[in-house]
């Protein structure tokens, strides 16, 4: 089986918990190799929000890279990946993207799977939206990327938060063909 490359990032919006549970839920499928961004900001969203520390965050990833080492592989093209997920994708890094303001490896290597033509899935968290927000993500699918909001689903009965988590956690998965059984699926039942 050929090892899928995966490169995760977590940027400073609300809802870092999503990014987490993906590394966390990845660590155990061994055809998968995340590769993992936090961003400075996702720092202080991990503090805030969530019981993990920085460190355990790192440590569910196979690789991990600092954000401002924008020598990284994952910086470069010729890195050979199945693509890159910002989750939750803040507008700050939302904008980096679409006018490839690479200051940091998080934009860089957003940019870098878009012109490579390779998947960039983006989770975007901010509410409530103004125009130039909106603008921003109709031009990054018009760049190719895709926009896959953190909105739950009510169809499968979520009974918990991690129910609500797993559920945007699995959409993911299922773009990248990644096999789970985090969500009931409306054919389930
Ligand atoms: C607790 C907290 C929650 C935040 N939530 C959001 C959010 O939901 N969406 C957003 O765009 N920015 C949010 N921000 C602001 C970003 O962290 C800030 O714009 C930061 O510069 C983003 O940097 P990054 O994209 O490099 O991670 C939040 C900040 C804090 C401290």
């Amino acid at each position: 089986m050929q090892t899928k490359k995966l490169i995760i990032a977590i940027s400073g919006a609300s809802g870092a918990i999503y990014g987490i549970r993906m590394l966390e839920v990845l660590k155990d499928v061994k055809s998968v190799e995340t590769h993992a961004i936090i961003s400075t900001a996702a720092e202080k969203t991990i503090k805030f929000e969530t019981e993990y520390s920085i460190d355990t965050v790192r440590n569910f990833a196979d690789f991990y890279y600092d954000p401002a080492d924008i020598s990284a592989s994952i910086a470069s093209g010729s890195f050979l990946n199945s693509g890159m997920v910002i989750i939750p994708c803040s507008m700050k890094s939302l904008s980096g993207i679409v006018n490839s303001y690479n200051d940091n490896l998080l934009t860089r290597a957003a940019d870098v799977t878009l012109k490579e033509k390779r998947k960039l899935i983006i989770c975007p968290r901010e509410t409530p939206l103004h125009k130039g927000h909106l603008e921003l993500l109709l031009r990054l699918v018009d760049y190719g990327g895709m926009v896959l909001p953190p909105f739950p689903a009510f169809y499968h009965s979520p009974q918990t938060l991690s129910d609500i988590i797993d559920q945007t956690v699995g959409k993911v998965l299922d773009q990248f063909d990644i096999k789970h059984s985090l969500y009931k699926r409306w054919s389930e039942g």
